[in-house]
């Protein structure tokens, strides 16, 4: 797969206060980039305006030429994320909450399932499958949801702080897997405030007040 990049061009994004001021940045395919930055410095923002799930107020985000905002805050198919907040539904099972990424972009649900049991097994988490997410811990859910991220095969992920509750070894296994992702085509984005996840990645830019420095 030879990607486009991820292009985010003189955004702003001022819903009341002035979150993000006048950011530009190109993503590349193939490449794994932190944007790195305290909290409250604006990572979220970035990742879901880049995303398509917010408008920026003024300036452009593209993705192979094409705007990722597309009017209703719905994400274009070819962009995966891993929400900080999991993003998953509480009462179904682990396996339903990976295999709804596939029913949604048309695989079948048999297929969907089986995909959906590997991205499982990639995380170590196969045996919690049948279990609702709402009974899961924290690391089991995180690990849920960046299982459902990487099952799409998407061209552009974009990942909020996926490690935060993690251990260093299902860590390792989360940056592992992001970076064959990367190694695919893929562009590969993660917010972070953990400097080891920053030298793990190709490149990255930091982000202050809503400013990339
Ligand atoms: N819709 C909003 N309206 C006003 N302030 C917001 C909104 N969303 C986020 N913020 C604020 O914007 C700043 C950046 O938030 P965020 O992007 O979540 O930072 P980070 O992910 O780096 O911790 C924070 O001060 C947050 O409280
Ligand atoms: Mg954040």
């Amino acid at each position: 797969m030879t990607g486009a990049h991820l292009v985010v061009d003189a955004v702003r994004y001022q819903p009341g206060p002035l979150l993000l001021d006048d950011v530009s940045v190109t993503f590349p395919a193939g490449q794994v980039t932190a944007v790195a930055g305290p909290s409250g410095s604006g990572k979220t923002t970035l990742l879901s305006v880049a995303g398509g799930l917010i408008a920026p107020t003024a300036g452009t985000v593209t993705y192979d030429g094409a705007p990722t905002w597309r009017g209703n805050g719905d994400p274009r198919p070819e962009i995966a994320f891993v929400l900080q907040v999991y993003g998953l539904v509480p009462i179904l099972s682990a396996r339903e909450n990976v295999a709804i990424a596939l029913r949604a972009r048309g695989v079948g649900w048999v297929d969907a399932n089986d995909r959906a049991e590997a991205a499982l097994a990639r995380f170590d988490i196969a045996d919690l499958g049948d279990r609702q997410v709402e009974e899961l811990s924290g690391g089991q859910m995180q690990r849920v949801a960046v299982a459902r991220a990487l099952v799409v095969e998407a061209p552009v992920l974009l990942a909020d702080e996926p490690t935060s509750e993690l251990d260093q070894s299902n860590a390792d296994v989360v940056l592992d897997v992001l970076r064959r992702e990367a190694d695919r085509g893929a562009v590969v984005v993660i917010a972070t405030h953990d400097p080891a996840i920053v030298d793990a990645a190709d490149d990255h830019v930091t982000i202050d007040e809503g400013r990339l420095g």
